[in-house]
């Protein structure tokens, strides 16, 4: 019987349904959630910024102090899963565990009810850059991003804004954060220890392509009082307008988010 072109697992390049996939209870990614991993999305069936997101896992991988993967055999795993999905859309993932495991997955794009408002919660786990080995890597061990989803949950938002322990904004649990003020974007700057988000990087492409001034800095939570716009992404969402945080509300008129979205679609489906 001929497979769905989704659902598949490769795990050190056999391939599996990815219901059937197991990872043994010994191998350092399920003992320790050590290890790395991408989210890529793939769009008409290409998938976007592969090579920025595999450079990323290898920077991942080397803060860890593990090896990167065999970008050659990587590939090869990444293309038999890509190749079958004709002109779908999918998300694509790789993990490379601290046993030195290598899996890649092809998953439909989640459907998703986009958070409308955002709770802060404290994220004392991100650092600044420099601070400690790990800071800024994409790490496997997700427990504490899951949890800052739930406790602001738990106090009435769709997921959480993360803040550092200086009190300064920094990003969402899976996601970027990017804000509006007098027609201008604002976003924390790398240098706090946040994921390199390859979202946030086209986006400020588009943003100097499309004249619209942008400013990556240390901001206070105070900041968002002068904001018109909060904007969230990542590999697997469009730019999602959010309606209030913490005490501040914004309007239905997104202006910034309406033109930003429709470029990323248009450069995520190679059509600019
Ligand atoms: C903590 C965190 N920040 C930001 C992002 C967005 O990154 P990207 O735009 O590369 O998907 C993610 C994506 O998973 C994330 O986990």
């Amino acid at each position: 019987m001929e497979r769905a072109p989704w659902g598949i697992a490769l795990i050190d390049g056999e391939e599996m349904l990815l219901a059937d996939a197991k990872l043994a209870l010994t191998d350092e990614g399920v003992a320790r959630g050590d290890g790395a991993f991408e989210t890529i999305g793939v769009w008409d069936g290409a998938t976007f910024r592969l090579s920025d997101h595999l450079d990323r896992l290898d920077r991942s991988l080397s803060a860890l102090a593990l090896a990167p993967p065999d970008r050659a055999v990587l590939m090869a795993d990444i293309d038999a899963l890509v190749e079958p999905l004709g002109m779908r859309d999918a998300a694509l993932r790789v993990f490379v565990t601290g046993s030195g495991t290598r899996i890649v997955t092809i998953t439909d794009q989640p459907t998703r009810v986009y958070p409308r408002r955002l709770v802060p919660q404290p994220a004392p786990w991100i650092r600044p850059l420099g601070t400690y080995g790990p800071a800024g890597a994409k790490a496997m061990s997700y427990g504490p991003n899951m949890a800052a989803t739930r406790l602001a949950q738990r106090a009435g938002g769709d997921d959480a804004l993360l803040v550092s322990l200086e009190g300064l904004i920094l990003e969402g649990p899976t996601f970027c954060v990017l804000w509006v003020c007098d027609g201008a974007i604002r976003t924390a700057a790398l240098d706090l220890g946040i994921v390199e988000s390859l979202s946030r990087r086209t986006l400020l492409e588009i943003a100097a392509e499309e004249d619209i001034a942008v400013t990556e800095g240390h901001y206070a939570l105070a900041d968002l009082g002068d904001a018109s716009e909060v904007l969230i992404s990542s590999a697997i969402r469009p730019v999602v307008a959010v309606r209030e945080v913490d005490e501040h509300t914004f309007g239905e008129d997104t202006p910034v988010r309406d033109r930003l979205d429709k470029v990323l679609e248009d450069r995520r489906r190679g059509r600019v």
